[in-house]
């Protein structure tokens, strides 16, 4: 069987993909542990989240801490509007700039941030490597990067924690 990794979620994949984190209480759990950890981490400075998708941890983030500056990009234009809108509808389009980007060439200058954060993303990306190298590229000296992604080689009962199917499929 070839497996192939869908890097750009189209649009009626980004809507249900948002509808459905929306109202998960294990995802919400989850954005809101990495938004503490972010914040806790730096109390002010420059955070990009990579593979953002509706930019629910960003706006957590923006809503935790008022001295970070947030920036978030996603390669499917479609996540792109959906996390714009979020952040209108949130009133917080002036604290985290969403754009369209993609992991492998970030559309930032080199050593621009203090950390990088990725959710749930790593996975889809089709050359690992580079992104991992581009990353690298745009933090400073001190930077860091949290990359938190899952692993289908997990015990069955981390499975029924994660609501993860033992096919891939999530069962929120
Ligand atoms: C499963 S969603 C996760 C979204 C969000 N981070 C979350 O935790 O809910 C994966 C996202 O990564 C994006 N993505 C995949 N490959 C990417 C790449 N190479 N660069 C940037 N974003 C990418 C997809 O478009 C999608 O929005």
């Amino acid at each position: 069987m070839k497996l192939f990794k869908i890097e750009s979620i189209p649009k009626p994949g980004a809507i249900v993909y948002s509808t459905i984190v929306a109202r998960s209480p294990f995802a919400r759990d989850f954005y809101r542990e990495v938004a503490e950890e972010v914040c806790s981490k730096i109390p002010s400075g420059r955070v990009l989240d990579i593979g953002t998708g509706p930019g629910i941890v960003p706006l957590e983030i923006a809503r935790k801490s008022q001295n970070l500056e947030i920036k978030a990009i996603d390669i499917s234009p479609a996540m792109v509007d959906i996390a714009s809108k979020n952040a209108k509808d949130s009133g917080l389009s002036d604290r985290v700039q969403f754009q369209y980007g993609s992991a492998k060439r970030i559309p930032y200058e080199d050593e621009s941030f203090d950390l990088v954060v990725s959710t749930l993303s790593f996975h889809h990306w089709a050359k690992p490597i580079e992104c991992l190298k581009e990353i690298h590229r745009v933090l400073n000296n001190h930077g860091e990067a949290w990359i938190y992604d899952i692993t289908w080689d997990i015990t069955n009962a981390a499975r029924r924690q994660l609501k993860i199917g033992t096919d891939g499929s999530y069962h929120f």
